[in-house]
Order: C-alpha cells, then sequence, then structure tokens
C-alpha cells in the first residue's frame, strides 16, 4: 500500500500559516482578527460579529479580554528559529499571508512601514537562501479595523483602492522574491460580518445584498491586482482560492441530486467561474433575480475581471458533507454529516476521496493547475514526558489526502503544490482556541497565551520529513 512516485520532480511540498493565527500584534495596527475574543461557548463572537459598540468597548478596555489573535503564536519573534525548524522538515515550499496592518501600521491611509516591510523581505530572504519557493497571501481575513469602522470594509469601493495599494506596494517591493500570489484567501467564504469583508453586521441590513457585493468588490480588487502585478512582473502568478464545500447528495433520490449540483454552483463553482473564467455565469445572474438581490456593478468592473482572470487554482480542503433537498438551504456550509465518515472532536468528517473528487471536478472544468493551500487535522493533544507528541491520526489524515491528489495527477490533473495546514499549532480561526492543534509541530501555549511557546516537533514533523525526501513515495 504505497504511493508511488508519481509527483512531478518539481512538485511543491509545503506547509501554511496566516499573519492573524501567526504573528501576534506587536508593531502593526489592530485588526478586526484581533478583537474575537476567546469565547468558544459563542462563536459568533469568536468570528468576529461584533456590534459597532462591542468594537469600540473592545478598543478601550483591551485588558478586560483576552485576545488571542492578538497574541498568536509569537511568530513575528520567533520566525527565524521557526523558519529553520521547518527547514528542518525539507519543506520545498512556505503558504503565509502578509498583514495588511503590519505595512500600514498608522492606518491604511497613512505611510507605509519600512518595519513592516523589512519583517517579509527578511522571511523571504531566509526562504530564498534555503530554496524554499513562497507563496503569498494579501488578505488572510484581517483588515485593519479603522477601514472597517471608517468604510465598512469591503463594502466601499474606497477600500479596493486602498487594498489595491497596499498590495502595489507589497509587489513592487517583492517583486523579485515572489511568484505565487493568492490574493484573498477563500473568497467564497466571504460573509457578512467582521471577519472576511470587514463589515459591521449591526449597520446593514439586507445582509444577502452586503455580502454579494463585497464578494464583487473583491473580485474587481483581485482583478486590479492582477492587471498591475503582471506590469510589475510578467512572470507573477496569481491564484483564486477556495475553501472546499463541494457536497454531495444525501440519496441519489433525483431531488437531492439535482439540489446538490446546484448548490455547488452557488457556495464553489460561482467563485471560480468569475475568477478563472472571467463572467458571471448564467446560473448566479438567475439566483439573484429570484432571490432580490440587487449587485451595483458597471460594465467597466465586468471587462476588467474579464480581462484578468486568475492564472491557478488554490484550495482548502479538510471535509466533506451531504445536502437533501427537503432541507434546502443555499448557505454554505449548512449541510449534513455524510454517515459513511468518521469525524474529529469538532465533528469535521474525514474523506480524501472527497479531494480526489473535487480535483477531477474543478480540472474537468477549468483546465487551470491546481494547488492544495491547506489540509490538515485539528486535534486536542498534550505533551507527554518525552516530549514528542505520538500523532498517527494527523499522519494517516494527510497520508490518505496525499494518495487522494497521487490518484488525481495519475488521472491527469495538473497539481503543483501541496502545503499542509499547519506547520506549528496555531491559534484556531474559527474558534481561537490553541487547544485545536493542527501542527508538526507542537507549541507549548494555552488558550490563554500561557506558556513557555517552546516549539516540539511530533512524530509528524519526522514523517513528513521522509515523505518530501521521497517526493511523496511512502514506505
Ligand atoms: C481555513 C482557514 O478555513 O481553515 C484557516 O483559512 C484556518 O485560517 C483553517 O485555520 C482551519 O480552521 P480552524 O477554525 O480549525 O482554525
Amino acid at each position: 500500500d504505497c504511493i508511488k512516485d508519481s509527483f512531478p520532480k518539481d512538485f511543491l511540498w509545503g506547509v501554511a500559516i496566516s499573519a492573524k493565527q501567526a504573528e501576534g500584534a506587536k508593531d502593526r495596527a489592530i485588526t478586526v482578527a484581533d478583537l474575537q475574543d476567546y469565547n468558544p461557548n459563542d462563536t459568533s463572537k469568536v468570528k468576529g460579529d461584533l456590534s459597532k459598540q462591542e468594537i469600540l468597548d473592545r478598543l478601550q478596555h483591551p485588558d478586560q479580554y483576552y485576545f488571542p489573535k492578538k497574541q498568536g503564536i509569537n511568530f513575528y519573534e520567533t520566525y527565524q528559529e521557526d523558519i529553520k525548524l521547518l527547514t528542518e522538515m525539507g519543506i520545498k515550499c512556505f503558504r503565509f499571508s502578509i498583514s495588511w496592518a503590519r505595512i500600514y501600521p498608522n492606518g491604511a491611509e497613512q505611510e507605509v512601514s519600512e518595519t513592516g516591510l523589512q519583517f517579509y523581505e527578511h522571511i523571504l530572504d531566509m526562504l530564498k537562501e534555503r530554496q524554499i519557493e513562497p507563496i503569498v497571501t494579501l488578505y488572510h481575513d484581517d483588515m485593519p479595523v479603522d477601514l472597517a469602522l471608517k468604510y465598512n470594509g469591503f463594502m466601499s469601493k474606497k477600500v479596493i483602492d486602498l487594498y489595491v495599494e497596499y498590495a502595489t506596494v507589497v509587489m513592487k517591493r517583492f517583486k523579485d522574491k515572489v511568484t505565487y500570489w493568492i490574493p484573498v484567501n477563500q473568497i467564497n467564504l466571504t460573509r457578512v460580518g467582521l471577519s472576511s469583508i470587514g463589515v459591521i453586521k449591526d449597520t446593514v441590513t439586507n445582509l444577502d445584498k452586503i455580502k454579494y457585493q463585497g464578494v464583487h468588490h473583491k473580485f474587481i480588487a483581485c482583478a486590479k491586482v492582477k492587471e498591475i502585478g503582471v506590469k510589475i512582473n510578467p512572470s507573477f502568478k496569481f491564484g483564486a482560492m477556495l475553501a472546499d464545500f463541494l457536497v454531495n447528495p444525501m440519496t441519489c433520490k433525483p431531488e437531492d441530486v439535482s439540489f446538490a449540483t446546484e448548490k455547488n454552483q452557488m457556495t464553489m463553482y460561482f467563485y471560480a467561474d468569475v475568477q478563472l473564467r472571467g463572467k458571471y455565469p448564467g446560473y448566479a445572474i438567475r439566483y439573484f433575480k429570484d432571490n432580490g438581490i440587487d449587485i451595483e456593478m458597471n460594465q467597466d468592473e465586468l471587462e476588467l475581471i474579464a480581462r484578468h482572470t486568475l492564472d491557478f487554482l488554490a484550495i482548502s480542503y479538510y471535509n466533506s458533507n451531504v445536502v437533501s433537498a427537503n432541507k434546502n438551504s443555499m448557505a454554505i456550509g449548512d449541510s449534513q454529516l455524510n454517515p459513511y465518515l468518521k469525524a474529529n472532536p469538532w465533528g469535521w468528517t474525514i474523506n480524501p476521496l472527497g479531494l480526489y473528487d473535487g480535483f477531477l471536478r474543478y480540472w474537468d472544468r477549468y483546465e487551470k493547475p491546481l494547488m492544495i493551500a491547506e489540509n490538515g487535522f485539528g486535534q486536542i493533544e498534550e505533551l507527554p514526558e518525552n516530549h514528542i507528541i505520538q500523532d498517527d491520526y494527523r499522519i494517516d489524515y494527510i497520508q490518505e489526502h496525499i494518495k487522494a491528489i497521487q490518484k488525481a495527477i495519475q488521472h491527469g490533473v495538473e497539481v503543483f503544490a501541496y502545503c499542509a495546514w499547519s506547520p506549528i499549532d496555531m491559534v484556531s480561526s474559527g474558534t481561537s482556541e490553541m487547544k485545536k492543534r493542527y501542527g508538526f509541530i507542537y507549541n507549548d501555549q494555552d488558550d490563554f497565551g500561557n506558556g513557555t511557546y517552546q516549539r516540539y516537533p511530533k512524530a509528524s514533523f519526522y514523517w513528513y520529513q521522509s515523505l518530501i525526501k521521497k517526493n511523496g513515495m511512502i514506505d
């Protein structure tokens, strides 16, 4: 039962992190992610669905809360040691995000920070020295809070301009150091709230319209970034990125099957159809009409999107679910558990074959190179006396998903990178807990920021190291 050596020679084996979950807030502006307090019992607050008053209160009385993402895992100070450890693991690529609030720490309309740029420059130089390919996300759901308060985030065209300005500064500065760019993380998870578009929920009505307006503005922003980017360096490659939420029908009842098809259109394909094929598809236009969603857009914007389609498709893949026509919500994530699958303690089902199916569907539809931007397994773990966590469940999970990718490659799908989430245990995006651990490396830090922050490689660290050495061959 082994993986044959069918991965291309220059396949990029790597890991992924995000600024909001790793760096900590030192030397940068406060972001919407920072204000998500530790409160796993009320995940809406953890996810940042705060009212204007709640935001102001958090800004004025920070000592009354513990903000896990403001702390991160201290990567801003430990990055040199951390990158050395990752080099030991043998990674060929490193996906990380740049924090907008670090490039503009005094407000997104003020001066660019040389300290912020130098921080990332040093990371990029370390990677270059070690022949590790960077994959850079420009926006991983961490808008500077002043832009949420002043403009309601991506609802405003002004924020598109500010984002493009920020992206341009970064692309110019790192024009010889980066090839792969992901302008926004998981665009299909855009929802009304602070976390992904910086909209303060209680200041708006007609949430559906607002969501798709924000998405449209992100489409414009990505197209502009590509338009400017290829002038800065024609070899830049830009990726659309989706969180994999493809669903399967609960039964083979025709109604379930066609409902699953329609749901996949609006929660997945819509985004990639616009960003990779260049136009709003007919089914989406009809959906908007049927649901009274009137997006403000003009011909120039649509032409811009059509002219600057993106180059590859990046997917984060964790689990997969099923839907029934009689519970016909089109909301992303509103689905049922697949009774044939096991799940982790957070109810995330494990389905490597789902990744294979998805890759076949994406390749058939777009014929653009694919990468796994994130894939990993969250678990509660404690450091044993010998300091090596025996995380066989994680090894199994990742191994099975890598086999699924190999199978897709054997079917003719072009895949160029695999980034495991995550190299080191980090603050969870969805629940702001530390105890949901994904790392190949254990980080001694608890839900409230206590601990030594010492890093300890787990068994999976050595397993991944050996897998990379053999370019995907498993003994
Ligand atoms: C992805 C995000 O959706 O899921 C990551 O891009 C996140 O930022 C990952 O960490 C896992 O989610 P969570 O909530 O378990 O951290």
